[in-house]
C-alpha cells in the first residue's frame, strides 16, 4: 500500500493512537528539535501537526505532507492553537520549493516511514530546498541494545510497518554521504531508541 492510502487510513486515528507515547516519549523530543530555531522553517510530514505547540515565535513555518488526510488534521490543529504555519500536500522527494528556501529543516519521525531506496531521493531533496550551511534536524527510532526494549520493539515492529508503513531501523545516516550530506550531530534523544540526526551540505 503507498504511504498515502496508508496515512489517509490512519489520518483519524492517529492521534488517539500516539497518544501514550506522545506524552510519554515525544513531547520532549519535540521541543529539543525546534529550540534555538528561526528564520524560514520547514515541518517536513508534518502529519497531524503534533510539532506545532513547539514552532518558535522566532520562526516562519512551512508544512508539508504526502497525506491530505493528514494535512486535514493539521490544518484544524493550526486553526485551534492559532498558530501560523503554511501547510502544503507535496511528495518530499519532489518539491515546488526554490533551491535553497529555507534556512532549516525538521522531520520528526518521517525517515522511518520512507522506505529505503526513498531515503537517498528525499535527503537529495532535503539538501536542495535548504541553504547552504543550514541544518537539517532529523529525529528518527533505532532499535534498542537493552535485551527487553529489544524484544518489545521486535514484536511492536509488524503492527508499525502494517498501520504506518514505519520501521524502527531505518538507518538514514548510510543514506547522508550519496546525499551530499554530513553529520553534525547524532545522539539519542529517548533512551536509546529515539535519536536526533543534525546534518549539513557537505562543505
Ligand atoms: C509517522 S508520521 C510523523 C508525523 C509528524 N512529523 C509527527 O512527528 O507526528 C509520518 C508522516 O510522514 C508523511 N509522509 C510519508 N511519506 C511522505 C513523503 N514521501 N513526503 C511527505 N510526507 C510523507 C506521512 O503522511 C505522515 O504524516
Amino acid at each position: 500500500m503507498s504511504k498515502q492510502r496508508t496515512y489517509n487510513r490512519i489520518a483519524r486515528l492517529y492521534d488517539l493512537l500516539d497518544l501514550p507515547f506522545e506524552h510519554l516519549r515525544y513531547k520532549p523530543v519535540r521541543k529539543i528539535i525546534f529550540s534555538g530555531l528561526s528564520g524560514q522553517v520547514l515541518d517536513a510530514g508534518v502529519g497531524t501537526g503534533r510539532n506545532m505547540p513547539h514552532y518558535p515565535p522566532e520562526a516562519t513555518m512551512t508544512g508539508v505532507d504526502l497525506s491530505p488526510g493528514m494535512l486535514a488534521r493539521a490544518d484544524q490543529r493550526q486553526r485551534r492553537l492559532q498558530v501560523p504555519v503554511t501547510l502544503h500536500q507535496a511528495d518530499i522527494m519532489a518539491t515546488d520549493f526554490d533551491d535553497h528556501s529555507f534556512d532549516c529543516v525538521v522531520a520528526t519521525f518521517l525517515f522511518c516511514v520512507l522506505d529505503a531506496e526513498h531515503q537517498t531521493p528525499a535527503l537529495v531533496e532535503l539538501n536542495r530546498i535548504c541553504r547552504p550551511g543550514g541544518e537539517i534536524r532529523i529525529i528518527e527510532y533505532a532499535i534498542s541494545e537493552h535485551p527487553v526494549r529489544r524484544a518489545i520493539m521486535r514484536l511492536w515492529a509488524p503492527w508499525v510497518r502494517w498501520a504506518y508503513g514505519a520501521a524502527f531501523d531505518r538507518n538514514t545516516e548510510q543514506y547522508l554521504d550519496a546525499a551530499g550530506l554530513e553529520l553534525v550531530e547524532q545522539r539519542f534523544i529517548h533512551r536509546d531508541i529515539i535519536k536526533l540526526l543534525v546534518v549539513r551540505r557537505k562543505a
